[in-house]
């Protein structure tokens, strides 16, 4: 008898440990539940990322696709810090420049795949005049302002609203600029939302109202090397800018305020062209560049969102069209990468290992009265969209 009753106290609680250890499990798996939000064909998952030096916590957002395409957002500066899309063998492999920890997105960063704002490109001077009132900016590029300031858009903590719905998964990213932060007046609210959906392609949607009258002027810094092979240049990709017109700059890259026609010179990207060329030809515009870091005026200005660029990899077979409402790109061809900064797995980012499509206003707008205009009122709506197509040609 003593041995029946000991028989069924030793099942008892050989049955009480089965039952907790499958409640962890199915624990574990709501928790799973939870941060994985299952679409039809579209994922997004939130992690912890890090935690800067004053304190604040940063995460990243994965957002996933059946096609290949992995997009991972951090709260911190909405920095793309990896974008996965398949080459022509339907591998999937990182094609953008980014670091493997937050301590170094923080420290110095030529705004890799971050937000960039208030204003992208340059502002002479970091002055400019609004009804009649003279505004100083910070200044962060020789006596220009660059991309916002040194804190610009891309330092800061986004707050980020995640949503699924049919294909697409989206995330909605939130800042507020306040009045006069980096100079420029108004409070500002920013919102980015980046939309994956199942052809590889991800839309880039900025918008921003203000309570007083500001300029504005977002965009996307991601470093694009379609190789998936950061340890070769870009120098052999294809790229297409459909544009008849280019702003040509000063040695400070400043436009001189004139539009010129990129026929017969080296700015002549209509059709698909190497980027190496003529990237070394004794070209002025190319010689203040140290390469090509300008804007283009973009064709078809009142067709609103349409085809604006591409850059091809013959080797991997990827392609990147850029697709958006806006009137300029600015193609940088990496010229300021040396060789300084880590890659994530070993080794540094060397020159012109990536390059940037931003699509953008033309650079100091404020000061161009000729240029389409940057201003944006209390009661408008800034509304600009930007998308980043993925495919494979063989
Ligand atoms: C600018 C470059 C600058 C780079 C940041 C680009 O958008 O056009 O001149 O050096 O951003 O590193």
């Amino acid at each position: 008898m003593n041995v029946l009753k000991r028989c069924i106290s030793v099942f008892s609680l050989l049955s009480l440990v089965f039952l907790i250890a499958q409640c962890k499990g199915n624990q574990k798996e709501e928790k799973q539940e939870n941060t994985i939000q299952k679409t039809d064909n579209v994922y997004i998952n939130k992690k912890e990322y890090g935690t800067t030096s004053a304190g604040q916590k940063v995460d990243v957002y994965t957002l996933k696709n059946q096609k290949g395409m992995v997009v991972n957002i951090l709260t911190y500066g909405g920095i793309i810090s990896s974008l996965k899309v398949p080459n022509k063998a339907g591998v999937s492999e990182e094609v953008v420049i980014g670091f493997n920890n937050l301590e170094q997105y923080t420290k110095a960063n030529p705004y890799f795949g971050a937000l960039i704002g208030r204003y992208g490109n340059r502002i002479a001077k970091g002055k400019f005049i609004l009804d009649g009132k003279e505004y100083v900016l910070a200044t962060n590029n020789g006596k220009n302002a660059l991309h916002g300031g040194p804190e610009g858009f891309h330092r800061r903590i986004w707050t980020a609203e995640e949503a699924k719905g049919g294909d697409i998964a989206t995330l909605k990213l939130k800042y507020v600029s306040k009045d006069m932060e980096e100079g420029y007046p108004g409070n500002l609210t920013v919102f980015v939302t980046y939309t994956l959906n199942n052809d590889n392609s991800l839309d880039v949607l900025y918008e921003a109202n203000t309570d007083k009258k500001t300029v504005v002027n977002l965009t996307q810094h991601s470093y694009f090397n379609l190789s998936g092979d950061f340890s070769k240049s870009i120098l052999n990709d294809k790229i297409t800018i459909d544009a008849d017109n280019l702003v040509p700059v000063d040695a400070d890259l400043i436009p001189t305020g004139k539009l010129t026609d990129v026929t017969n010179t080296p700015f002549d990207f209509r059709k698909p062209r190497i980027i190496g060329a003529d990237i070394a030809a004794k070209d002025d515009q190319l010689i203040k560049g140290k390469g090509y870091d300008h804007c283009w005026v973009l064709n078809n200005q009142d067709k609103g969102f349409r085809f604006v660029a591409s850059a091809y990899n013959l080797a991997s077979g990827r392609l990147l069209e850029v697709y958006s409402d806006q009137p300029g790109i600015q193609f940088y061809s990496g010229n300021f990468l040396d060789g300084t900064l880590p890659m994530r797995n070993g080794g540094t980012y060397a020159h012109r290992t990536g390059l940037c499509l931003e699509t953008q206003h033309y650079p100091d707008s404020p000061n161009q009265k000729d240029f389409p205009t940057t201003e944006l009122n209390p009661g408008e709506n800034y509304k600009t969209k930007t998308t980043f197509k993925f495919s494979v040609k063989r």
